[in-house]
């Protein structure tokens, strides 16, 4: 019996080892770092749905001319040196397209200023491509 018992808590142990609770694709990316925490990640995903929500916003201030509400929103993106030592940080190539996404970024919030829509549009084509480049590295980096 002690030894039946023995069996289930190993058994259970290394369930609990290969399904960390709450985050099953932590587990199923050989590229994710273990050392950064949930908590960690659960706050780099919050703010980068804000930079999505952000950058909708420009989008929609784009469309209607208003420089006031892109500038608030790009000076919003500014938080470059929190995604410097984020957790991908070490993969080939993050850093080139977080210096691509922070010079897109302030290319906006400069062409905002001078009002100059024109500006503005070529910064957030740019800056849409530095997301996009970075998921992708992000991406190959956890699926290989
Ligand atoms: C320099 C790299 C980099 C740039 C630039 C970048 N991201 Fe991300 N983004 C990441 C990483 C890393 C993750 C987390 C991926 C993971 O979970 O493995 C992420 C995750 C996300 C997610 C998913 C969040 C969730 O729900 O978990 C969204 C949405 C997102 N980014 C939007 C954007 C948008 C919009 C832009 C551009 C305005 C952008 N990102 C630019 C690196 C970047």
């Amino acid at each position: 019996m002690q030894r039946g018992r023995a069996i289930v808590l190993v058994a259970v142990l290394a369930f609990s080892f290969v399904s960390i609770p709450g985050d099953p694709a932590q587990a199923q990316r050989p590229g994710a770092q273990a050392s950064k925490s949930k908590s960690e990640r659960d706050r780099a995903s919050v703010w980068m749905r804000e930079k999505l929500a952000a950058s909708q916003k420009i989008l929609e201030g784009l469309t209607k001319g208003d420089f006031a509400l892109i500038e608030k929103q790009a000076v919003g993106m500014q938080n470059v040196s929190y995604m410097e030592g984020w957790f991908r940080a070490e993969v080939p190539g993050y850093k080139a397209q977080l210096h691509a996404f922070d010079y897109a970024n302030d290319g906006i919030i400069q062409s905002a200023r001078y009002k100059n829509l024109d500006g503005v549009t070529l910064a957030y084509t740019q800056l849409t491509i530095s997301c996009v480049q970075c998921h992708k590295i992000v991406r190959d980096k956890a699926s290989g």
